[in-house]
């Protein structure tokens, strides 16, 4: 693969970001990336290892295909990259799970090559039954022979599809016009569904195999479906069997097709994609009864323009606006995000506020959503909840990134929604255990955007969730309010709101006080509080100020 560089001219320094191409991209995306303000661009194709890793480090944003391979170590100490957008479907090109670790949003172009490639996999299909490779080498090498090139039709034979998604789907129907009957298997798929696209649907792969006579996958690879198909499931085919593979090469083992292929068992194998891509030296290629492309299921004017033009588009759109569409390695919705930014908001403080409370190693997270904020998308608000836990031990947490980095840290999370009113029309009750310890607290929203904290431990209270909070256990006599004003105000601290809890109805017994400070107190103002002997624990927790919003909130 060749290495082009070239740069936007309109590109304006100060204001700009920075976005590399790291494959061949239609004009037409590349024209989008010219005419969007504020966007300079670079090409690189045909980088790797080292030069990779130091180029993506000096951009916001990445568009590639499937050629170049954003591996772990090359998103390495990246601080810079916000996103990559694959121009097309299959990711598998990006280490997903090393981005959303940085924060890094990967997005794809799900539906702009569905058609181009199911028209390929018929294209195949039709190729492989009715020899069209073979027999044109033929008659270009001076014969007419119209004996050796003998082909079958597709009328009336069994068709096995292994996923059933927008390609899959597409296919299917494709060959139903060609009178195929078709019989499919994806776990995902309802068999209402499977039936309003006359699909036959069998609940495993194995069931379809000693009938149908074709089979075509289209499923992502993933440890389920690697090997899918190999030498055990290449026996229990109908002798003659023919396959194609438009998905994603590893799918069918190849070494189970050569196999197949050599004892006459599979009557034909039509490959557009490869374990490893590139691939010019395959067993395969120099066997009959095999039909290959170089991946081109998507290799089609109108998909090229057409995932070109989304992929610029959607990172254009997230630079921009913080918006993400179409994202593959984050379950934040944006706009479900916003619907609940009040309760996002309660949820990031409430995390952060536990992780300081705690102050030790959590492993369980349990957060219960009650009243009408259970009716809402609740993952969106454990994600919050995770980032603000996270914000104590790194700086690069995120709405993305954090509960990834949280499970990597050994945390579990249980989720539960109650969609019954309690005292207060919505409410988010966490609680976080590990090292013995295990530290709970609850919050709301007052108005539209008031962060309040309800109740902390065994506490009702009503306290601003603002800043530096002084909290401190107590007896409940009087005087100690009085104290705790006099200790900071000698300490030079102004104290901005207040707010106290008992734990039951009665004065006498227990107590906690949350005071937001102006300013942080010190250790030493702490330990002066609690030389009160009614005192028994004074805490600064550090929050963001009130309408201090993570920048994947605002
Ligand atoms: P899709 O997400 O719409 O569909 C994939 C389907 O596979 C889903 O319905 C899913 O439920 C199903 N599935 C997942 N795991 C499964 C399993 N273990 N068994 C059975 N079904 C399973 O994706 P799509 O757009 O239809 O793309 C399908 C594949 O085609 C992807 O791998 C993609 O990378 C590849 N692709 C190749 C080309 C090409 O140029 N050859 C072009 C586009 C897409
Ligand atoms: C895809 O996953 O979109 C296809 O494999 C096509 C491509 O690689 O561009």
């Amino acid at each position: 693969m060749s290495v082009a560089t070239e740069t936007t001219p309109n590109a304006t320094a100060g204001e700009t970001y920075r976005v590399i191409v790291l494959d061949d991209l239609a004009q037409e995306g590349l024209d989008k990336l010219d005419a969007a303000s504020g966007i300079q661009y670079d090409i690189r194709t045909g980088l790797a290892g080292a030069e990779l890793r130091e180029a993506l480090a000096g951009y916001d944003g990445a568009v590639c295909r499937s050629g170049v391979k954003i591996t772990a170590e090359s998103l390495e100490g990246n601080s810079q990259l916000k996103a990559i957008v694959r121009a097309g479907v299959g990711t598998d090109n990006i280490d997903k799970v090393a981005a959303a670790r940085l924060g890094i949003v990967v997005m794809n172009t799900p539906a702009g090559n569905t058609i181009s490639t199911a028209e390929h996999t018929m294209a195949l299909l039709l190729g492989l039954s009715r020899k069209v490779a073979p027999a044109h080498a033929s008659l270009k090498a001076g014969k007419w022979d119209r004996k050796k090139f003998k082909g079958s039709e597709v009328y009336g034979k069994k068709l096995g599809v292994v996923g059933l998604g927008r390609i899959g789907q597409e296919v299917a129907s494709r060959a139903a016009a060609f009178g195929m009957e078709v019989i499919g298997y994806d776990p995902f798929l309802t068999r209402e569904r499977a039936e309003a696209i006359g699909v036959r649907k069998v609940e495993q792969v194995s069931e379809m195999l000693p009938e149908i006579d074709y089979l075509t996958v289209h499923t992502p690879l993933t440890p389920e479906t690697e090997g899918l198909i190999s030498t055990e499931q290449v026996k229990l085919l109908k002798k003659g069997a023919r396959l194609v593979n438009c998905a994603r090469g590893g799918i069918y083992d190849e070494a189970a097709l050569v196999a197949g292929l050599e004892s006459g068992h599979l009557g034909g194998v039509a490959l557009d994609v490869y374990p490893n891509e590139p691939c010019t030296d395959s067993p395969l290629f120099q066997m009959d009864n095999v039909l290959c492309t170089p991946h081109l299921g998507a290799s089609t004017e109108e998909a090229q323009v057409g995932v070109a033009v989304e992929a610029v588009d959607l990172l254009v759109n997230y630079l921009q606006t913080g918006e993400i569409q179409s994202a593959v390695n984050t379950s934040v919705d944006p706009s479900a995000l916003k619907s609940v930014k009040g309760y996002a908001d309660v949820a990031y403080r409430l995390g952060m506020l536990l992780g300081q409370w705690h102050g030790g190693a959590i492993d369980k997270c349990e957060l219960g959503f009650n009243g009408d904020i259970a009716e809402k998308d609740t993952r969106i608000l454990v994600s919050a909840f995770c980032a603000g836990l996270v914000e104590n031990f790194t700086d690069e947490a995120n709405i993305i990134n954090a509960e990834l980095l949280c499970r990597e840290r050994g945390i579990e999370f249980t989720r539960t929604e109650n969609p019954l009113p309690g005292t207060f029309s919505s409410q988010i009750v966490a609680q976080v255990s590990g090292d013995g310890n295990t530290c709970s607290a609850s919050g709301t929203v007052f108005g539209k955007n008031m962060p309040r904290l309800i109740k902390l431990g065994d506490y009702r209270t009503e306290a601003y969730m603002d800043g530096n909070l002084l909290v401190f256990h107590h007896q409940d006599i009087p005087g100690i309010i009085g104290y705790v004003g006099n200790v900071l105000a000698e300490e030079k601290v102004n104290i901005a709101q207040m707010a106290v809890g008992r734990q039951g109805p009665e004065a006498g017994g227990k107590a906690v006080g949350v005071l937001n400070l102006d300013s942080e107190a010190s250790e030493k103002a702490l330990s002066r509080v609690t030389e009160n002997s009614a005192i028994d624990s004074a805490r600064l927790i550090r929050l963001p100020r009130a309408g201090d919003l993570p920048d994947w909130l605002m």
